[in-house]
């Protein structure tokens, strides 16, 4: 078994974050979004990766269902498997902002232990809190992967808002609800408070 006595990182030969910032004309950061399945994180991610695209900006969308059908297809849902589920994708948004490149994080994220956790390894300065708070009966109404409902049946286990906790962000650096409004109007929104975040 490896040990950490036999691992020597060396992160100083590698060309330096603010070189591939420059070339990239932008400054690199993880928009992390939480919110309830079907809240709308993705619909909304996609929105605005398509306006910071025309805009010039490089992103990078990570997406629970996508990461957790590769990377992180060995992983449930209970706390400890959602723990090592956000450990693993803060350190890889962490390679992507040591990239120059922002990071739109789509992720249930839903205890204030686990979005701490992600803070703390990507590090407060790029970590951008977004908070897509839509209701639960209107994720519930929606369910469009069908899973609400298999929960109620109660064919799911630990079903985040359902037999499982959602803590909502209560000092979240941007809120947004993504129903009621077009998504192209909250992803404008979102558009005109990340700008400046990412803007040289
Ligand atoms: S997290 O809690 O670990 O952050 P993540 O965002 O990766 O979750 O994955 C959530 C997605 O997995 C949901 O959008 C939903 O499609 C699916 N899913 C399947 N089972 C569950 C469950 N028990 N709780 C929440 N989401 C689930």
């Amino acid at each position: 078994m490896t040990t950490s006595d036999n691992i020597h990182p060396d992160f100083q030969g590698i060309l330096q974050r603010s070189e591939k910032e420059k070339l990239l004309n932008q400054r690199a950061k993880v928009l992390w979004m939480t919110g309830l399945s079907g809240s709308g994180k993705t619909t909304l991610a996609q929105g605005l990766e398509k306006m910071m695209h025309q805009e010039g900006y490089l992103t990078q969308i990570l997406d629970g269902d996508n990461i957790r059908a590769g990377i992180n297809n060995n992983l449930g849902f209970s706390d400890e498997d959602r723990m090592e589920n956000i450990r693993r994708i803060s350190e890889i948004s962490k390679l992507f902002v040591d990239c120059g490149i922002i990071a739109i994080n789509c992720f249930v994220s839903p205890t204030i232990a686990i979005r701490e956790q992600a803070k703390s390894i990507i590090g407060s300065a790029d970590f951008i809190e977004i908070y897509v708070n839509t209701p639960i009966e209107i994720c519930e109404e929606r369910d469009v992967k069908g899973l609400y409902a298999k929960a109620r049946k109660g064919e799911i286990q630990d079903f985040t808002g359902v037999n499982a906790p959602f803590e909502a962000p209560t000092n979240a650096d941007f809120e947004i609800n993504a129903y009621g409004v077009t998504i192209d109007e909250s992803a404008r929104s979102l558009f005109n408070y990340v700008q400046p975040l990412v803007k040289v």
